[in-house]
């Protein structure tokens, strides 16, 4: 567990988390939404970093291809600078959601894009990726956001994607994005405004057992009306320059169904703590229904995101 410190010191969160163990199988189910139904059996044991490994390959089905819909929603509506000249940090990259649908935007490449995430897994799917596309303008490596070990005035563009409420201390990371980035550039960062797979599990739980204890839903501050623009304003970021959207996106077809896989798989196990055997086999059906439910209404599974923008000045 604490062989992550070569990725500096996460000694202290992930005691945390191991104290609170039930919440730290929700906030893997909630926050970061991964792994396949197998390795989830029993829950990980392992570091982030690791556990993140495992999930990697497998990320983009498994959230419903969900944080890809986000960023490019943010890229085809709301137009924020970005254009072929641009350098470009993907903070936080996962498999490289942002820098793929960046360059899909684009039509190419721009000038450079530094893709980051601390998981040697996530980058190295998207090594893979830069070099099935031959890609010469992006290049990704394993680094924390805590600590960005790139020089002051680097970036135009820094893209935090659905990550924020991840880290251990997002004040702290959000610094770093405004250290880095030059004069005028542009942070954009987004997090759930709805995270529906938490609803969903939800209501099958209490479908299933009305009295059941429902899972906590982590970091849920993020969730609301101006707690992120706020963070940013406190990293330094002037209030002026602060816009805010709500956009929301929905899960449809096969997407839908690696959502379903997710909330089916082992990683949700502590939704159904202490459950008979009968109340376990209820939770397929549950899950279903709720899913049914919520297609009924939206379509869809409707996932909804504040996205906040601001300038360095
Ligand atoms: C929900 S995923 C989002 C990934 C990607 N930005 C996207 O849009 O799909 C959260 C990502 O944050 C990364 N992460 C969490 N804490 C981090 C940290 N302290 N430093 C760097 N990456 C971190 C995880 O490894 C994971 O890839």
């Amino acid at each position: 567990m604490f062989a992550i410190c070569q990725y500096r010191c996460f000694g202290c969160f992930l005691c945390d988390l191991a104290l609170a163990r039930g919440e730290y199988q929700l906030h893997v189910t909630l926050v970061y939404m991964t792994s396949t139904t197998n390795s989830a059996q029993g829950g990980p044991s392992e570091s982030f970093p690791e556990y993140f490994k495992k999930l990697s390959a497998d990320y983009a089905r498994q959230t419903g291809n969900s944080t890809r819909k986000v960023i490019e929603r943010i890229l085809q509506e709301l137009q924020p600078s970005v254009t072929p000249s641009s350098i470009i940090h993907d903070n936080a990259c996962g498999p490289g959601t942002a820098t793929t649908a960046i360059i899909s935007h684009i039509g190419h490449e721009p000038s450079l894009i530094e893709a980051t995430d601390f998981s040697p897994g996530m980058v190295d799917t998207l090594l893979n990726e830069i070099s099935t596309k031959n890609w010469k303008n992006v290049r990704a490596s394993v680094m924390d956001s805590h600590e960005l070990t790139f020089p002051d005035n680097t970036f135009t563009v820094s893209i935090t994607n659905v990550s924020i409420s991840t880290f251990q201390d997002p004040l702290r990371c959000l610094r770093e994005v405004h250290r880095t980035l030059r004069l005028n550039g542009l942070a954009v960062v987004s997090t759930w405004k709805r995270f529906a797979v938490s609803d969903l599990i939800h209501t099958a739980q209490q479908a299933v057992r009305p009295d059941a204890q429902l899972v906590k839903v982590p970091r849920a501050e993020f969730m609301e009306d101006g707690y992120l623009q706020n963070l940013m304003a406190e990293a330094g970021f002037p209030s002026g320059s602060i816009q805010v959207w709500d956009i929301s996106t929905v899960i449809q077809g096969q997407d839908s169904v690696g959502l379903r896989e997710f909330m089916l798989g082992g990683f949700t196990a502590s939704a159904r703590a202490g459950w008979t055997d009968e109340e376990h086999a209820r939770w397929e059906g549950a899950i279903d229904s709720a899913i049914a439910e919520e297609q009924t209404k939206n379509s869809g599974i409707k996932m909804e995101a504040w996205v906040v923008t601001a300038k360095k000045q």
